[in-house]
């Protein structure tokens, strides 16, 4: 393998890139919002989308990429000022000599959102033929955290063994599910920063995606929570 010097092997940790995967399942909203908020946050992305992702993408966003997409034009496209353009790299999956590949390449941890039924099975199965299962592989054996945003309905029980086993072995599996008890998740933008925000607070990362548990009114005569009829 022709692994190239890596260039962070002294940051301290708040400076770590998180890996990104967006896979082939519905919701490359939450791949794109993810990227946005981690930018938002100055923490450095490295991004990884499958092949079937970029399909999926284009259906549900109306974006065309190409997998090893230059990063300006996904700034763009997600509004962010053309300086956070440095915090993000773009890797094909098919780079298996890219750095997110090797342990050796410090990261913060990795998040795979939305994280198809097929990536998930490759994972639990330790099949690391190309960048996104390679670098979920690697985070694994290095103990760093590895977050999976899995997308499908309904599961199987194949989906769910393989949802235990990434379990057991330490993985966090937040599933984008609905929720409703604080009017902040009242609408499509409010579940997808809930999902995000639950990866946030995983990742160990400041965001202001929802009013906290606790933080909101009391629920007599609040705007914010959600009354039961
Ligand atoms: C529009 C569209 C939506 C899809 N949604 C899902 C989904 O929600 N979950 C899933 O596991 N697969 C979904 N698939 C199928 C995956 O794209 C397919 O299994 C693919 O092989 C996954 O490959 P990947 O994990 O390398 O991205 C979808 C496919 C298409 C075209």
């Amino acid at each position: 393998m022709n692994l190239t010097p890596h260039s962070n092997q002294n940051l301290p940790v708040q400076d770590l890139p998180v890996v990104v995967g967006i896979t082939g399942a519905s919701g490359s909203i939450l791949g794109f919002r993810m990227i946005e908020v981690l930018l938002q946050q100055n923490c450095p992305v490295e991004l990884v989308m499958t092949e079937k992702s970029l399909q999926v993408i284009f259906e549900e966003l109306n974006f065309k990429v190409s997998g090893q997409e230059k990063s300006e034009r996904i700034i763009q496209h997600l509004g962010l000022p053309s300086e956070k353009t440095g915090l993000l790299k773009v890797f094909g999956n098919h780079e298996l000599d890219a750095a997110p590949s090797s342990g050796t390449h410090l990261t913060r941890g990795m998040v795979i959102t939305p994280c198809s039924m097929g990536t998930l099975g490759r994972i639990a199965a330790g099949i690391g033929d190309n960048l996104v299962s390679r670098a979920a592989d690697v985070t694994l054996k290095e103990h760093r955290k590895l977050i999976i945003v899995p997308r499908e309905s309904p599961l199987n029980q194949i989906h769910l063994k393989n949802l235990l086993t990434l379990s057991q072995c330490g993985v966090c599996i937040i599933p984008p599910v609905l929720t409703f008890y604080l009017k902040d998740f009242q609408s499509m933008d409010g579940q997808i920063n809930y999902t995000l925000g639950k990866v946030m607070d995983q990742l160990g990362l400041a965001h202001d995606l929802y009013t906290r548990w606790g933080n909101h009114t009391s629920s007599n005569n609040t705007p914010e929570l959600v009354k039961t009829p």
